[in-house]
Formats: structure tokens, sequence, C-alpha cells
């Protein structure tokens, strides 16, 4: 049979979409690299990470968390000074007003369910979501470790905020391009005082936050500073609304965006064990914490790393 030399006129061209995680994949030699799934993740072996980086091991973590944008590592013991030092290597440390504090420490947050607890206690379980959004320059990324965890369940799954955009149709893209979202803080222990007991969160009580910095006004897409690559930076957690659009208008359409970021090919999922130590890009990847276990207890602790102010496909390039 003769190989056909042009292709008939009507036959359409794959749409170029990237839906895989860390290809091509990069020549690392200082790390190993195994990614977790198609979308997203991957765990990191052969580095210990309570002695500072070399500069190509660090290129390398680096370049990972870039590709990946969750990158996890086992058996990491570390103390909080050195789980700190690392965390600087992704931008300066910062505080959150209403995550409570890990042993005192204004700039260590820790998520903590106690085994007779009951699910909510922990802040926005119920979707993905990125953290605090309300911010002026929401967290770039968190530094997550383990120091108890369930024998099983009590995952923390990621959905990649960029393949969600990548997949909508450009009609919807062009409509979201030009949206803003107003985001705010202010609200959630006003709230929550009016929670009956058992359904409240565990909020921080006191911060140094003023009003104004509890709220704020973002792209509902998100475009990486040095890539240019948009991702979707809408989603439910302190959603107030889009600017110009009514409550309901504004509810309808954030609820279709929402549900998009269920679908499985997504996602990945990591499974904790005592001293894992996570780092997930809270700008273009989402999370939520799966609890599915009762009776034990599951204790992280964090840092938050600064991010920029976000960036709109108006705005960029700068
Ligand atoms: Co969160």
């Amino acid at each position: 049979m003769v190989a056909t030399k042009c292709k008939p006129a009507s036959q359409e061209q794959p749409v170029a979409v990237p839906v895989v995680a860390g290809l091509p994949m990069p020549d690392f030699r200082r790390i190993h690299v195994e990614p977790i799934s198609g979308a997203c993740g991957c765990e990191i072996s052969g580095v210990d990470l309570r002695e500072p980086l070399d500069e190509e091991t660090l290129s390398e973590i680096m370049k990972a968390f870039e590709q990946f944008l969750v990158i996890v590592f086992r058996d990491q013991d570390l103390s909080p000074e050195q789980h700190k030092a690392f965390s600087r290597y992704f931008g300066p440390i910062t505080e959150l007003p209403q995550a409570p504090t890990y042993d005192g420490m204004r700039d260590m947050q820790e998520v903590r369910r106690e085994a007779d607890e009951p699910e909510n206690v922990v802040p926005s379980f119920e979707h993905f979501h990125t953290d605090s959004p309300f911010l002026k320059r929401p967290p770039l990324c968190v530094v997550m470790r383990a120091l108890e965890v369930p024998r099983y369940g009590g995952d923390t799954a990621f959905s990649n905020a960029y393949l969600v955009y990548e997949h909508l149709s450009d009609g919807l893209k062009a409509l979201l391009d030009g949206l803003q979202v107003v985001y705010s803080g202010k609200e959630i222990w006003a709230r929550n005082e009016k929670l009956p007991p058992e359904k409240r969160l565990r909020l921080r009580e006191e911060h140094g936050f003023s009003e104004d910095e509890l709220e704020n006004i973002h792209p509902a897409v998100r475009v990486h500073p040095v890539t240019g690559r948009k991702a979707l930076f809408a989603t439910t957690a302190y959603f107030k609304g889009f600017v110009g659009w009514t409550e309901e208008e504004s509810r309808a359409l954030l609820d279709y965006l929402q549900s998009l970021a269920q679908h499985l090919h997504y996602h990945c999922r990591v499974k904790w064990r005592k001293n894992t130590l996570l780092v997930w890009d809270n700008r273009f990847l989402l999370h939520r914490g799966v609890h599915d276990f009762k009776y034990e207890r599951r204790h992280l602790i964090r840092t938050t790393v600064m991010g920029e102010r976000p960036i709109g496909p108006r705005d960029w390039p700068a």
C-alpha cells in the first residue's frame, strides 16, 4: 500500500494540550525522580534535607518542582529550624492570619485532627482549594511534614489547575481571561462563631493582619510569571464573587469550574508516612485532605512561602 502524501483537508490536527507531567523528562543526575501520576507529582529520593543543599542538587529539586508541582520526600526527620531553612530555598516564609500556629511559632502552622475530633475541624477539607487566596500575595508553596498519620487513609489529593484551564473551550477561556475574583478572608471568624461548637473550624485566634489585608481582587486565570503558562485561579474557598457579576451568576459559574477540578486525570494523591515531607505549588495546583479515617490522629506541620502578586493574562508579559 502506498502512503498518501497529503492529508485530506477535513482531517483535524490534534490539539496540543500538555497532559503529561514531567515530559520531556529532564536529565536528573543528583536526585532520583519517580512520577506519581500523568498529571502531577513526583517522589524524590537520594537527598537528606537536614543538610544545606549544593547548587546542582538544589537546581534539580527546583526543576522537579516546576515540572511536577508537588514533590514528595520520604524519611525526613527535620527540626523546625531545618524545615524552615529548606523552605527558604523557595522564598520568604510568611505568616497566615487564619491557620493555627505550631508550637508557639508564628511562622509555622499545623493541621491537626485528634482521634476523637470531627472532620470539619480542619478548614476547607471538603473542596479542592488554593490556600489563602485572599492575601495580596498568596502563598507560592507550602512545605508540609507529617508527624503522625493514620495507618491508612488521610491522604492529600492534588489537582493540576493548568490542565483544568487548558481543557476548556476557546470561548470559555476568553471569558475567564477577562474575569477577576474577589477573595475575602474577613468573615471566617464571625461565621465560625455562629456555628454549633461541634461544627467549628480550628482557627488562629489572634493575628497582626489588618482588615484590608484580608480581602483582595485577583485574576480568575493566573499566568506563570516566567513561562506564561495559564491556569485557573478560581475556587470555592474564600470566594466572594466575580467582579461585575451578581452573586447568583458568580456561584453558577464557580460551581461549574469547581466541578472540573474533580476530574481524576488532573490528579495525583499522596499517601503520608511519618516524616514524609511535601512541597506543593499553591499557585497552579489545588489540594485537599481526604478525611476518610476515624479514631486516629493526623498531625501535619507546615511552613508557607510567600508568592508574587497573581498576574492575569492582560498583565503578561509585563
Ligand atoms: Co489547604
